[in-house]
C-alpha cells in the first residue's frame, strides 16, 4: 500500500515536471547534424534532430536557410559555454540537446538566458549570411535613411538584420506557437524571453567604417551598420541573467499575465530576463535538478570573482596541481624580416574544487 502511494506520488512529480516542458529549444540538437548531409531535397527536414512539425515545414520552405540554422545552433552552443565559463552552471549541459536536464527543462534563470541566446544566435547569424551572399533570399541590408555625417559615405554592405528577425524569429518561436507544448506561463516566458534577445541583437547595430584616401590616410571613409560580434551580445544578455526577475503567472481582469513575483507592483519590462523557477546553487552533483557540482572544476586563486575558489568550490576548499605550459621566449628580430622564437616550458599551480 505504502509502496503504490509512492509510486503514485512520483507518477504525479513526473506528470507536473511534464507539464512545464516546452520544446523551445530542442532545435539546438541540429549542431549534431552530420556534415555529410545533404539537405538539397525536402525530404531532408525529416532526418533532422530536435524539430517540431511546424519548424519541419519551414525547413520544406525554406531548404536554403538550414545550413546558415546549423550553423546557429553551433554558435549558440560555443558562445553559451564561453560566456559561463567562470560560473557554477557552466552551460555544459546544453551538450545533451534534445534531451536537456531540468536545469533547461525547466522555467529557470538559467533557461532564461539560453532561450535569449538562442533568438539573438539565430537571427544574428542569418543577418550576417545575407552580408557574405551565402543565402539566396538575401543580400546587404538597407542604406540608412539618415544622411552621413561629414568625413564619410554610406557603402560597404550592411547586416540585414530585418530579413535575419523576420526568419529567425519564425523558426525559433516556432514551438512556442504550439497549441500542446508545455504550459501556458512557460511558453508566455521563452517568448518574452526570446524577445529580449532580439531586442540585444538590435541594439548592437552600430556604424563599421573602412578608410579610403592616400596609403592609408583615411581622408574618405565609407561607413555602414553592422552588428557586433555574438560574444559581446552574449556578455550583455549574461549580465541580465545575473539581474533576472523572477515572475509568477497571475489572472489579471480576464486574462492571466507574467508579472514580477516581488511586492512592487509593475509589469515586466521589455528589457528585462524573467524566470519562474528559483535554480539550485550548482554547487553538489544532482542530475535530478540538472545540477552537475563544481567538484574537479578548475578554480582561480587569484580571481575576485564567479571562478574564485571561494565561490566556485561553495566553501569546500581546493586541491592544487602543477601543470606545464609551453610558451614562445627569446625572440630575436632578424633584418628583414621575420622573427624566430624558442619554446619554453614553465610550470604553473592550478587548483580544482574538492
Ligand atoms: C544533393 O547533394 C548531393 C551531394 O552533394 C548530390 O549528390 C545530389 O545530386 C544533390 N541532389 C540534388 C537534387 O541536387
Ligand atoms: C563544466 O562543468 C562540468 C561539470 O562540473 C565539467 O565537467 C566541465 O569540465 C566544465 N567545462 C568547462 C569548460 O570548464
Ligand atoms: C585569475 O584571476 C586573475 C585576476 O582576475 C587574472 O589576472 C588571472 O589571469 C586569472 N588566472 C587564470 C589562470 O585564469
Ligand atoms: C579583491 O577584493 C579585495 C577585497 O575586497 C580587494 O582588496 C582587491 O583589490 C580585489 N582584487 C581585485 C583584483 O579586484
Amino acid at each position: 500500500m505504502k509502496l503504490s502511494l509512492q509510486f503514485l506520488l512520483a507518477a504525479l512529480l513526473s506528470f507536473i515536471l511534464q507539464m512545464g516542458i516546452c520544446y523551445g529549444i530542442k532545435w539546438i540538437a541540429l549542431s549534431k547534424t552530420p556534415a555529410a548531409l545533404a539537405l538539397n531535397q525536402t525530404q531532408h527536414c525529416k532526418q533532422l534532430e530536435g524539430l517540431v512539425v511546424s519548424q519541419v515545414q519551414l525547413c520544406r520552405s525554406n531548404l536554403e536557410l538550414m545550413q546558415t540554422i546549423i550553423q546557429a545552433a553551433r554558435e549558440v552552443i560555443k558562445t553559451c559555454r564561453k560566456t559561463f565559463s567562470d560560473m557554477r552552471w557552466n552551460c555544459s549541459s546544453i551538450d545533451l540537446a534534445p534531451n536537456y536536464l531540468l536545469d533547461l527543462e525547466r522555467g529557470t534563470r538559467e533557461s532564461a538566458f539560453v532561450y535569449a541566446l538562442s533568438a539573438a544566435a539565430i537571427s544574428h547569424t542569418i543577418a550576417r549570411a545575407c552580408t557574405t551572399g551565402d543565402l539566396p533570399g538575401c543580400s546587404c541590408g538597407p542604406i540608412p535613411g539618415e544622411t552621413p555625417g561629414p568625413g564619410y559615405r554610406w557603402g560597404g554592405c550592411a547586416d540585414n538584420l530585418n530579413y535575419g528577425l523576420i526568419m529567425g524569429s519564425k523558426f525559433s518561436d516556432a514551438p512556442m506557437k504550439m497549441k500542446k507544448s508545455g504550459s501556458q506561463a512557460n511558453k508566455l516566458m521563452h517568448l518574452h524571453n526570446s524577445e529580449v534577445g532580439r531586442q540585444v541583437l538590435k541594439a548592437s547595430l552600430e556604424m563599421k567604417c573602412k578608410c579610403h584616401g592616400v596609403s592609408g590616410s583615411c581622408s574618405i571613409k565609407t561607413c555602414w551598420k553592422g552588428l557586433q560580434e555574438l560574444r559581446d551580445i552574449a556578455l550583455d544578455l549574461k549580465n541580465k541573467y545575473l539581474s533576472a526577475t523572477k515572475v509568477v503567472h497571475r489572472p489579471m481582469g480576464t486574462r492571466k499575465y507574467l508579472v514580477p513575483k516581488d511586492i512592487d507592483i509593475r509589469p515586466v519590462k521589455e528589457t528585462e530576463l524573467i524566470y519562474l523557477q528559483s535554480s539550485p546553487d550548482f554547487c553538489m552533483k544532482n542530475e535530478k535538478v540538472g545540477s552537475h557540482g563544481t567538484q574537479d572544476r578548475q578554480c582561480n586563486k587569484t580571481s575576485n570573482g564567479s571562478d574564485s575558489c571561494d565561490l566556485m568550490c561553495c566553501g569546500r576548499g581546493y586541491n592544487p596541481y602543477m601543470d606545464k605550459v609551453v610558451e614562445r621566449c627569446h625572440c630575436k628580430y632578424h633584418w628583414c624580416c621575420y622573427v624566430t622564437c624558442k619554446k619554453c616550458e614553465r610550470t604553473v599551480e592550478r587548483y580544482v574544487c574538492k
